[in-house]
């Protein structure tokens, strides 16, 4: 067969139906959850200013260096696709006045976000996210909240043996002097460093801590820990967050290394894998309070906190825990049909079925009797209708027991009211 010409792009996906049922059943969740912790719905777009990603997130992340798909319009403007949400919902919170709304405000998103990233597993160019921000509350209850939302998500998703990785990266008080006293131990250790980790030393030496090469995790082993040079507020923070995470008997584990690759967060920082995932490369969720970014993007000082999933990831895991949904529409009726006329009638009856909230399963591309009552049986249909020519002519239908074989006659001006009374008696 010649091949088809046309590709989706790189490392960007067709969601197709066998897959929007996994996407479905993660919406309603999610939105169920949302609902019940108040959280409210919010949409930006799928562009924004360039500078809005390369001050949020910080110059020096892979995501702002690397991965950004960058575009100019005709009009000069330079403008990015997304590559996360959290910038953009922070940029809206400060442009809609939103600190002036009583505080903690809680927002959920759920959409498609861009990076430039090598393909791989779990790793795409478009790939979907939903999350969690909170704005204008300091208190690490929230923190421990944004947690718990995502680890009872994830457990409604019906996903098992999920970590929690939780850590602090301190803030602007005490992670300076940390970052010094980093770099001046790995400088002295530097020839057993990778190549990147080298680089990462003069640019972002925290992401050394969670290199994945082998030799450097020998190095970091041995590194200073943050968490024994928080200050008094950062420490104090992190204390109460794992108090409050004891309290709601939530499973974590302190991860001295996660230190997350974007530069915006301070304090908590945290993220969910499977133990199914055994390298532990692709967490599922990610996230961490951002006291300082609503200020760094010119708005008040506003204290927040949050995390994203990504969803493709989910429905992998899904699919390899053998996770299935039991399907939620039962069809009520099947219309099968002969024949030109009876086709137009059932076009008709299936929208006088749709006004009385009855649903219909059809195959009015089929012809044969046989494969369409053997269709109907599939999906485990009680009730076929049968219109054939002879019964359309005398303004008939035949109704079918599919259970029991039993075959009746009814009127087709009443045929509604008819299937109503065999659907009560069920
Ligand atoms: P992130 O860790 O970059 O954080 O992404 C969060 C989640 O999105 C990851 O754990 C992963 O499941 C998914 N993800 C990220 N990149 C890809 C990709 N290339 N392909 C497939 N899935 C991916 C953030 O985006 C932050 N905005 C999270 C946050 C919200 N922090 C505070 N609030």
């Amino acid at each position: 067969m010649k091949q088809s010409k046309f590709q989706a792009p790189t490392g960007m996906h067709d969601i197709l139906p066998d897959d929007q049922k996994y996407f479905q059943k993660i919406y309603d969740i999610v939105k169920n959850v949302a609902d019940f912790y108040q959280f409210q719905k919010i949409e930006t777009p799928v562009l924004e200013d360039v500078e809005l990603f390369s001050r949020g997130i910080g110059l020096s992340t892979d995501i702002v260096g690397k991965e950004m798909f960058i575009l100019r319009t005709k009009g000069g403007d330079q403008l990015a696709l997304r590559p996360e949400g959290t910038a953009a919902i922070a940029r809206s919170y400060i442009e809609h006045g939103m600190q002036n709304l009583p505080q903690p405000l809680k927002l959920w998103y759920l959409s498609p976000f861009f990076r430039y990233e090598h393909p791989q597993s779990g790793r795409f160019r478009q790939f979907w996210q939903f999350g969690f921000e909170v704005f204008g509350e300091m208190n690490p209850v929230i923190d421990a909240q944004i947690i718990q939302v995502f680890y009872n998500i994830l457990k409604e998703f019906k996903l098992k043996n999920l970590t929690v990785d939780v850590n602090s990266i301190g803030d602007s008080a005490c992670r300076p002097y940390y970052k010094k006293l980093l770099v001046s131990y790995f400088k002295s250790r530097i020839n057993s460093l990778c190549i990147d980790c080298r680089r990462r030393l003069r640019e972002n030496p925290l992401r050394i801590l969670d290199c994945k090469e082998e030799k450097c995790q020998r190095v970091v082993s041995l590194a200073p820990q943050i968490i024994d040079h928080l200050c008094e507020s950062c420490h104090r923070h992190f204390k109460e967050l794992l108090e409050f995470l004891d309290e709601i008997g939530l499973p974590y584990h302190l991860n001295p290394y996660l230190v997350r690759g974007l530069d915006y967060y301070t304090k908590t920082v945290f993220e969910i894998f499977s133990e199914s995932d055994a390298g532990k490369q692709n967490a599922l969720v990610g996230g961490g309070r951002y006291d300082a970014l609503v200020k760094i993007l010119g708005g008040k000082d506003s204290p927040a906190v949050g995390g994203a999933a990504g969803i493709e990831r989910v429905v992998q895991m899904m699919k390899s825990e053998a996770i299935r949904f039991p399907r939620e529409t039962i069809t009520q009726i099947f219309i099968a049909q002969l024949g030109d006329l009876a086709k137009r009638k059932s076009l008709k009856l299936i929208e006088d079925f749709r006004k009385e909230k009855i649903s219909v399963a059809e195959s009015l591309g089929r012809d044969s009797l046989k494969a369409q009552l053997r269709l109907a049986d599939k999906l485990g249909v009680r009730y076929s209708l049968i219109l054939g020519q002879k019964e359309v002519l005398e303004g008939t239908a035949i109704a079918r027991d599919m259970v029991s074989g039993k075959q009746e006659i009814i009127k087709l001006d009443k045929v509604v009211a008819e299937m109503k009374k065999y659907l009560a008696k069920q």
